[in-house]
């Protein structure tokens, strides 16, 4: 528990920052970090570029696998999560953009897109981190409620909530809010060999006390993360309002 997303963040930079280092990645060992999107990893983002800056950090050898991305919008978009990934960290960190997966929202075959993410993330032997956040309904990535908790990399239709949530996004208009989105599974986080989850603010307390103080449930997909051996939620003050 920090103080506020700030401080979140800086604690999550460094933590991250230090399992690059430590694990001391090569051209043919590179580490592989999943990402998401959303406002919670932003101070994250901001401390990592500024290490990054410091010449304390480098992402030349890291490879990258963003958790999802909208059906239907084109990559261009300011909203897409492809714009959102090179406008707030790929663009200002030493990553080279052929180790940038993003999911293709706009692919001609999507249960083919979703098949290859996954079947390129085990061509890297799996993704050794995962960063992930929370939506207000305890989905995680868009994991939504109801999701299996084997679920792997596939097309999921957006909950209401989901679409009203994100609808800040797009001129608060929620008819220009895509219904449907392709996001890795809760089963492609835990294949993960440590899972990492931000949750900050008032509004994801419930889901956080759901999570962790119940039991594990396809209603709060965050929940699975109990299954997991090495598991660790980051969050502000006012997120643990429910605990
Ligand atoms: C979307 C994303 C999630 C993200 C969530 C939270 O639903 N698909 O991966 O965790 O937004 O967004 P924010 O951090 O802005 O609250």
């Amino acid at each position: 528990i920090r103080d506020n997303p700030t401080a979140v963040g800086d604690y999550l930079a460094t933590y991250i920052a230090k399992r690059i280092n430590d694990f001391a990645p090569t051209a043919d060992k590179p580490f592989v970090l999943g990402l998401p999107t959303g406002s919670s990893p932003i101070p994250t983002y901001k401390a990592l570029i500024k290490f990054v800056k410091e010449e304390k950090l480098s992402f030349q050898h890291v490879v990258t696998f963003n958790m999802d991305e909208y059906v239907g919008l084109p990559r261009d978009h300011p909203e897409s999560y492809h714009t959102f990934m090179f406008r707030e960290f790929f663009g200002h960190v030493d990553i080279p953009p052929s180790q940038v997966h993003i999911l293709d929202g706009n692919a001609p075959d999507l249960v083919a897109e979703c098949n290859a993410y996954e079947a390129a993330i085990k061509s890297y032997g799996g993704i050794e981190l995962f960063l992930g956040g929370i939506g207000e309904d305890g989905h995680i990535a868009f994991n939504e409620p109801g999701s299996s908790l084997a679920s792997r990399t596939r097309i999921k239709t957006l909950a209401y909530d989901t679409i009203l949530a994100n609808a800040r996004f797009f001129n608060n208009d929620i008819s220009k809010v895509p219904r449907m989105a392709l996001t890795v599974g809760v089963a492609t986080v835990l294949d993960s060999r440590e899972v990492v989850v931000i949750v900050n603010g008032q509004r994801k307390a419930l889901a956080l006390s759901k999570a962790i103080e119940d039991g594990v449930n396809h209603l709060w997909t965050l929940s699975a993360l109990q299954l997991h051996p090495w598991a660790l939620i980051v969050v502000d003050e006012d997120a643990t309002a429910e605990l």
